[in-house]
């Protein structure tokens, strides 16, 4: 049974396993590591220095010198070195690579409160959205580990990883994608080339000196940043470069594809999500979630909510209506620096579509909430919510990554499940509903990779929740990260298993 820590109880990742081994719990089975639990006044002590030190002035400018490329030459040797680090990486065997990898899992814990001290200065990451972050990342450590186990250990067929693969992440989760997608590579055999987002390479970098110091070879994990995009297409184009991992734009998957149409990409590309709510929910609970799926970092997340579709009565609901706007305008706006924020900065000043969304209406559209500017920097927004969203209309089909949300209204869920269908991306969906036809119902019809019943839909748990998308959302076939047959797309098959 499971039982909550008693107050005063310093956190296990606090005190036990810093520096330590993971604990054999955290090994056999997987079981996911636990966030720090503020209701513990020494973890609100803890955090409470970890903002001291975040610094507040450059936000998404701070820099960091090491792995700088400049020529084409430069990357060459990189890519050269990569591969020929390769055979004695995977000559090393699972069981001494997993050993490696859950080591890695114990130095990230050591470096979660660097993690988050970095990730809120470049990148603008609260701390309570920050340190599942992190947790995340060490899930992805351990469950790794123990996948490319698993993988070595297919009989009657022959696995070649990679022979370097190219890990290109995003600015927003700086540390758990480039972390799951260099531990998954790792674990498979392959050796990685990180290239992390320029926004949030501080944090990026920091995530690579754990695993370097858990063990894993410099060669074998190269950290390389280049501001000239033509040096990205170099590293696509490489013939040596046998996968690259994206997490980003969808247009960004197209770039590469153009760039070597021959390359097996790993993507997971954009979000336009969706929560529905039918007369069924509990009214208090989906506003909960609505309000925290749209509004947590941000909205700066591909797996954000960023419509929320009432079915039949809900619309006229004053119930729903008034616990969902009351929930966003009681979030605390501010910096990761500051206690008790609760919706951080986004990450520049709003440009483009994300400019025009946070400031015009469509036809047809009403303020509840409008979205607010509230320093100079330009990057600090209370959350705007906008109703009156008609189906086909720009706000319905369109990818904002901000703190904005849009009301849409069905007379059906058959209606509401054809309004999140109609969108490109199929990343995250949700469905408050308590109704068991319903939930069947959505559960089969629903266009998207991620599917949550009564649940908000982002901060996908590893094991328990695998992540990917569908439609635009994915680019290239494969499993789910953090699920079982991920690692299998890393590398090539001679009889392939038939149970993939
Ligand atoms: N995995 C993240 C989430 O579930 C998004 O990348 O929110």
């Amino acid at each position: 049974s499971v039982r909550s820590m008693p107050r005063e109880t310093p956190a296990p990742n606090r005190i036990q396993n810093r520096n330590e081994p993971a604990a054999a719990w955290q090994r056999e089975p997987f079981l996911n590591t636990p966030d720090s639990d503020a209701s513990i006044a020494a973890n609100r002590e803890w955090a409470n220095g970890i903002r001291t030190r975040m610094v507040d002035s450059q936000l998404g400018k701070q820099t960091v010198a090491a792995g700088t490329i400049d020529t084409a030459e430069q990357l060459r040797d990189v890519i050269a070195r990569s591969v020929d680090a390769g055979p004695a990486w995977r000559a090393l065997g699972a069981d001494a690579r997993a050993e490696i990898l859950h080591r890695a899992g114990d130095m990230l814990e050591a470096r979660r409160a660097e993690l988050l001290e970095v990730m809120g200065s470049e990148a603008g990451k609260l701390i309570d959205q920050g340190d599942p972050e992190v947790s995340e990342a060490i899930d992805f450590a351990h469950y790794y580990a123990e996948q490319g186990r698993a993988l070595a250990a297919i009989d009657g067929a022959e696995f070649t990883p990679a022979k370097c693969i190219a890990v290109t992440p995003p600015w927003n989760f700086p540390v758990a994608i480039p972390a799951g997608s260099t531990l998954a590579s790792l674990a498979s055999g392959a050796p990685v080339i990180i290239k992390p987002a320029s926004r949030s390479c501080r944090s990026g970098a920091v995530m690579v000196e754990a695993l370097w110091e858990a063990g894993v070879p410099r060669d074998v994990l190269q950290f390389v940043q280049f501001s000239d995009r033509s040096l990205g297409t170099e590293l696509i184009a490489h013939p040596d470069v046998e996968r690259v991992i994206l997490t980003g734009g969808y247009e960004t998957a197209e770039q590469f594809r153009e760039a070597r149409p021959d390359l097996p990409i790993l993507a997971e590309t954009s979000g336009k999500n969706a929560i529905i709510v039918t007369p069924s929910a509990d009214f208090d609970l989906a506003a909960r979630d609505v309000a925290h799926s749209a509004f947590g970092h941000a909205g700066q997340k591909c797996s954000a909510a960023s419509l929320v579709i009432l079915v039949g009565s809900v619309a006229k609901s004053k119930r729903f209506r008034n616990q969902l706007l009351d929930a966003v305008r009681s979030m605390r706006v501010g910096y990761p620096w500051q206690e008790g924020a609760q919706v951080g900065p986004i990450i520049a000043p709003p440009e483009g579509k994300l400019a025009r969304a946070l400031t015009t209406l469509g036809e047809g559209e009403q303020w509840m909430i409008r979205p607010e500017q509230l320093d100079d920097s330009g990057k600090l927004w209370r959350p705007g919510v906008r109703s009156g969203v008609a189906p086909g209309s720009e706000y319905h089909l369109t990818e904002y990554f901000g703190p904005i949300l849009g009301v849409m209204l069905a007379p059906t869920l058959e209606e509401a499940v054809e309004y999140v269908n109609a969108i490109d991306y199929g990343l995250t969906s949700g469905l408050h509903s308590f109704d068991e036809a319903e939930i069947a119902y959505w559960l089969d019809a629903v266009e998207a990779g991620n599917l949550y019943v009564n649940r908000g839909i982002t901060g996908a748990i590893v094991q328990r929740q695998p992540f990917g998308g569908w439609k635009k959302a994915a680019v290239g076939a494969g499993a789910k990260a953090g699920g079982p047959n991920y690692l299998m797309g890393f590398g090539d098959w001679q009889d392939a298993p038939l149970a993939a």
